[in-house]
């Protein structure tokens, strides 16, 4: 009695398993589309830091401050670079510069490079990520 029931099972799920191999075909499809430069995953990933900071001119009308500074035009300046912000002392005395490698080695590790910085961050540990972040931070000029 329960056969045919189970045979009209085993057919639907065949009929499941093609269509979930049209669907790979089309997402492979997808795939050959242009990847994204590192500045765009950077953007994506630029995420967890959104939460505390802008990325907008802190000298434009309607700037407000959030809880970290405007990482606008952060490549190449000096550590505190927003003079509107205020930052922790361990910050402004840092002396640090803001290239490729401070910027790798404090998102890496926030406190290992600033230790008493304010920044609650415990660090982007995966190094293409990181990477791409410091790609699209230079974008924001
Ligand atoms: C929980 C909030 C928070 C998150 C999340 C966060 N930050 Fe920060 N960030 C801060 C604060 C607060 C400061 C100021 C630290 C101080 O004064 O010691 C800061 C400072 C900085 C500075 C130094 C800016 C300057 O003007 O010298 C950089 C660069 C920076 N953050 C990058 C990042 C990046 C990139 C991410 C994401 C990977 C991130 N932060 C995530 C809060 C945060």
């Amino acid at each position: 009695m329960l056969r045919p029931v189970s045979l009209f099972f085993a057919l639907a799920a065949l009929s499941v398993a093609t269509s979930c191999g049209d669907g790979g075909q089309t997402s492979q499809n997808r795939a050959s589309a242009p990847p994204l430069t590192l500045e765009e995953q950077g953007r994506k990933a630029f995420a967890a830091c959104a939460i505390c900071h802008s990325v907008k001119d802190p000298g434009a009308p309607g700037y407000t401050t959030m809880v970290g500074p405007s990482l606008f035009r952060v490549a190449g300046a000096p550590a505190g670079h927003v003079s509107s912000y205020n930052y922790s002392n361990a910050m402004r005395e840092s002396g640090l510069i803001w290239d490729d490698a401070t910027l790798d080695a404090f998102i890496e590790n926030p406190q290992m490079i600033v230790p008493r910085s304010r920044m609650a961050f415990a660090g982007e540990k995966n190094a293409e990520r990181r990477a791409a972040i410091i790609a699209y931070l230079k974008t924001l000029e």
